[in-house]
């Protein structure tokens, strides 16, 4: 595509502000560092709900990785990606039966069932299409570790099958028509940022699924999740994970001995690990302010561009957004806003901030995952921010998602 240059002023002046830039060369960089993290053999899958860009679910099939999807939109673009339907596995809450049949349809056979119900929805829609699904069960473990910035295992949730339950009767999960259970997901929790954390995690993965195992769930393959943490919408690196690779060998050596000859088969997924260094937003100041004593920058991108649902989280995480040029003056703390109508439109309380003027531009780093779609795009109806991919200094992709009001007719 064209050369325009990619610096964020060539871009910015191109397509105007705000703007998501993508670096693929980031993503390359991401996933070596995560696959030189982890011990082989291993299946990683990436997790297509941290960014469902095609050219990143592309970039990522390209190096090997397989497609976790959870709509029937994410597993088109992984489909359009190039990704094989038998590189693809179903996954999330609340399938639907029109997910279901479609994936299906597709040439799908691998599903990760979240209760005994999604895996009788799972085998039912399979008999349908005339074929038997592959089945994952997740398991939610009675405990986990919690140090994960967003915690969704160990206690009640509506995410998974309580190992409890698992336990009690093994017999309700493998006997499913039309369903070959094939092993275990357990998926915990995301924003895991040390080695420590991540290991207490598998530690508690490996040794729920050893007892499940010993009750007669098959253990082909073992889902190990992930949640592998990298800086979120401020300025950072992300870990390489020291350690991890011989630590975690020695885990699974103990608890799956077998792995290494792909008996289970360890599988991992990751969504924000692999893309959210390779983006960052750019936006520009519209307005400053002053009232009673806070200083206000007002940005054309609020939460309905980024941070949807990280400024959901008690507490929410802040956004950083900074000067695209920064200079040596007296710093303000500036409470950091967006253009909805709504107090909950805030990025950061109080961020130290030479004063900007309308017109400058902002940025925002490693916002390659859950940017645009985790966002409240819809809100005001502003339009979404475009989408900027550069490979090098070539603009590989210029795009903008669009929301449309489309006319229906009743079948
Ligand atoms: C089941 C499952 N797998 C993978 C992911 C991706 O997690 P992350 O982006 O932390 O890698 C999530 C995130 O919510 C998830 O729920």
């Amino acid at each position: 595509m064209t050369a325009t240059g990619t610096s964020v002023e060539a871009l910015a002046e191109a397509y105007g502000t705000p703007f998501y830039r993508y670096d693929l060369r980031e993503v390359d960089a991401a996933h070596e560092r995560l696959t030189r993290a982890l011990p082989g053999p291993h299946t990683l899958y990436y997790s297509l709900k941290a960014n469902p860009h095609p050219r990143i679910a592309e970039r990522l099939h390209a190096r090997g990785c397989r497609a976790e999807v959870t709509s029937e939109a994410e597993l088109e673009t992984a489909l359009a990606a190039g990704c094989p339907p038998a590189h693809c596995m179903v996954g999330g809450p609340g399938k639907t039966t029109a997910l279901l049949d479609h994936a299906l349809a597709h040439g799908v056979r691998d599903f990760s069932a979240e209760s005994d119900g999604d895996l009788a929805r799972i085998g039912a829609a399979a008999a349908r299409t005339g074929t038997t699904a592959r089945c994952l069960l997740r398991v939610n473990p009675d405990r986990t570790s919690t140090q994960a910035a967003l915690t969704m295992a160990g206690r009640s949730s509506q995410f998974g099958t309580d190992a409890a339950a698992a336990r009690a009767e093994p017999g309700r999960y493998t006997q499913v028509p039309n369903v070959q259970l094939t092993g275990l997901h357990l998926y915990m929790g995301t924003g895991l940022d040390t080695t420590d954390a991540l290991l207490a995690q598998f530690e508690t993965a490996l040794s729920t699924a050893a007892v499940l195992s010993d009750l007669g769930i098959p253990l082909e393959r073992l889902n190990l999740g992930g949640g592998f943490g990298s800086p979120y919408a401020r300025v950072g690196t992300p870990s390489d994970f020291p350690g991890l690779r011989p630590r975690l060998t020695a885990l699974l050596d103990g608890y799956t001995p077998g792995w290494n000859e792909g008996l289970p088969e360890i599988v991992f997924e990751s969504g924000r690990y692999l893309s959210a260094p390779c983006g960052t937003l750019i936006c520009s100041v519209v307005d400053t302010k002053t009232s009673n004593g806070t200083t206000y920058v007002v940005l054309d991108a609020g939460i309905n561009q980024l941070g949807g649902t990280a400024r959901a989280r008690h507490p929410p995480a802040p956004i950083e957004a900074h000067p695209l040029t920064p200079s040596p003056t007296t710093l303000t703390e500036c409470r950091l806003v967006g253009p909805l109508c709504s107090p909950l439109d805030t990025w950061h309380e109080a961020l130290p901030l030479q004063l900007p003027a309308p017109g400058d531009l902002f940025t925002v780093p490693n916002t390659g995952a859950y940017g645009l779609t985790a966002a409240l795009l819809g809100f005001l109806s502003h339009r979404p921010a475009a989408e900027i991919c550069t490979d090098g200094n070539t603009v590989v992709s210029a795009t903008r998602l669009q929301l449309q009001r489309v006319p229906l007719t009743p079948p």
